[in-house]
């Protein structure tokens, strides 16, 4: 959360510095030129009316009829025009209107210069004190020379005040809208920066909450970000990296977990050859002297139970060595082309007295046109006998057991499905796996190898064998097998 803070908080401000400044250089300028348009105007304006004030009452200059001149000076006069000063050729004071006179500094100066023949005008803004010396107004001040028809020297001038109340008024006007402008300008930029870097920060969070997760071993989320620039396209490797870490993580788990089994085949490998040595020797013997025994004919009944147990016992040790053993081997396959019906109708007679004791019914169904396999068939009979004995250890008595063997295609390829499934009293879901371990069993005298035997001849052949089950109806096992193409 630090960073969501401190990224999109610094990108926002970043945006909105930037554009306050862009807003204040913009709005300076604007108003900067404002203002100067206005003076322009302004000064137009003071020399036309200096100008028309010239045409008309030059003839009265010229003829020194100054009283005429006030007359008509102060008529001209209003909020506008604040004052008006004519001066003689000589620069001195000719008239001017009654405001003005009080100011000495205003009225008695001409600005021309000494130069008669310029004809350019004077302008200047100028502030006028009252009585106090406090500011009273601004004035724009204008002198124009004035020129008689004809004549090349200066007979005398005009100076003007021009009140700059309205003017300022306008560029306050003026300064206040822009203001506003720029305020508003700000506020959007403002939201729009917050958007913005809402925008931006947010697919970068969600990919830094990604690699949180794969720092966790978490590969399995995707990001959900589907903008089509680099962002996304960062987006798009991260999901693909996550998924290639998922499928590795996967591959690595199920080689560890093969890495184990064959630790733990090699183990018991070791183990049952030690237990194969050791004991096969003396169990003969015990087995061949019980055998004498029991061949006696004056053993009393309860000797003769007594021995009858003690076969049974070794007979049961013996499936258990051997068992061992068979699971343990790494034998060479003897591969050949094998009808699947053929094997599976073989398993069927070899557990048919098994199954009529518990008068087990067997539906059959076998697909039309099965191909043959190419397996080790004693091996294949193997895991048909101990799939089927389970089941008929399963089922209750009248149980029923059905066989489905068909050919399925699927995109990794062809394969011989069979599936063997009984009515019994199936696998619970967590225990669909451990069912392949060795040793696992829940019978009392079960060994727990028939479906690990299974599965490593299966493995052997490049099947598979996997239960589908549920607890009360009965389970189902589907063992696959390459179907190749025959020669
Ligand atoms: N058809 C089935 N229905 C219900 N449970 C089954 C079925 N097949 C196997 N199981 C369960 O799987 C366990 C392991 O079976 P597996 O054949 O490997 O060993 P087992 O039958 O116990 O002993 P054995 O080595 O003598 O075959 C069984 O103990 C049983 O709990
Ligand atoms: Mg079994």
């Amino acid at each position: 959360m630090a960073l969501n803070i401190t990224l999109r908080t610094r990108l926002a401000l970043w945006v909105i510095f930037l554009l306050t400044v862009q807003v204040v250089l913009v709005l300076f300028v604007i108003q900067r030129q404002e203002v100067i348009a206005i003076e322009q105007e302004q000064t137009e304006r003071g020399l036309v009316l200096a100008n028309s004030i010239i045409q008309e009452n030059t003839p009265l200059l010229v003829r020194y009829d100054y009283f005429a001149l006030k007359e008509n000076i102060e008529a001209r006069i209003d909020d506008q025009l604040i004052y008006i000063i004519f001066y003689d050729r000589f620069n001195m004071p000719a008239a001017g209107n009654d405001f003005i006179l009080t100011y000495d500094d205003i009225y008695q100066f001409s600005n021309l210069g000494e130069d008669l023949k310029s004809r350019e005008p004077f302008v200047q803004p100028r502030q006028l004190l009252d009585a106090d010396h406090n500011p009273l107004m601004n004035v724009l001040e204008i002198e124009a020379p004035i020129f008689p028809q004809d004549a090349t020297d200066r007979w005398g001038s005009v100076k003007l005040g021009l009140s700059l109340e309205e003017m300022q008024a306008e560029v306050r006007r003026t300064s206040m809208l822009l203001l506003g402008i720029g305020v508003l300008g700000l506020l959007i930029g403002i939201i729009g920066a917050a958007w913005l870097a809402r925008r931006i920060t947010t697919p970068i969070l969600k990919l830094v909450e990604g690699t949180e997760h794969i720092s966790r071993g978490d590969f399995s989320l995707q990001i959900d970000i589907d903008s089509q620039d680099e962002i996304g396209n960062l987006a798009k490797s991260f999901n693909e990296m996550s998924r290639q870490l998922q499928l590795l993580q996967r591959r690595m788990e199920e080689a560890n977990k093969r890495l184990i089994q064959v630790e733990k085949l090699a183990s018991i490998g070791h183990i049952s050859a030690g237990i194969a040595h050791e004991i096969r020797n003396p169990l003969t013997a015990v087995k061949l002297n019980i055998q004498k025994l029991s061949e006696k004919e004056n053993l009393d009944e309860s000797d003769r139970v007594n021995l009858e147990i003690s076969q049974e016992g070794i007979a049961q040790i013996e499936k258990f060595i051997r068992e061992l053993l068979n699971y343990a081997r790494v034998s060479e396959l003897n591969l050949d082309w094998f009808a699947m019906d053929q094997i599976i109708d073989g398993s069927l007679k070899m557990i048919a007295d098994s199954l009529e004791l518990k008068d087990v019914t067997v539906e059959k169904h076998y697909g039309a046109d099965l191909p043959q396999v190419r397996v080790d068939a004693d091996k294949v009979r193997q895991i048909i006998l101990n799939v089927l004995r389970n089941s008929c250890e399963a089922v209750e008595t009248g149980g029923e057991i059905k066989i489905c063997v068909e050919r399925t295609d699927t995109p990794s390829g062809s394969w011989l499905r069979t599936e063997i499934s009984d009515n019994g009293k199936g696998v619970p879901r967590k225990d669909w796996e451990n069912v392949f371990e060795p040793f696992y069993t829940t019978k009392a005298s079960g060994i727990g190898l028939g479906l690990a035997i299974a599965r490593k001849i299966l493995e052997q052949h490049s099947g598979t064998i996997r239960v589908k089950s549920q607890e009360g109806t009965g389970s189902c096992f589907e063992i696959l097998l390459p179907c190749e193409d025959e020669p």
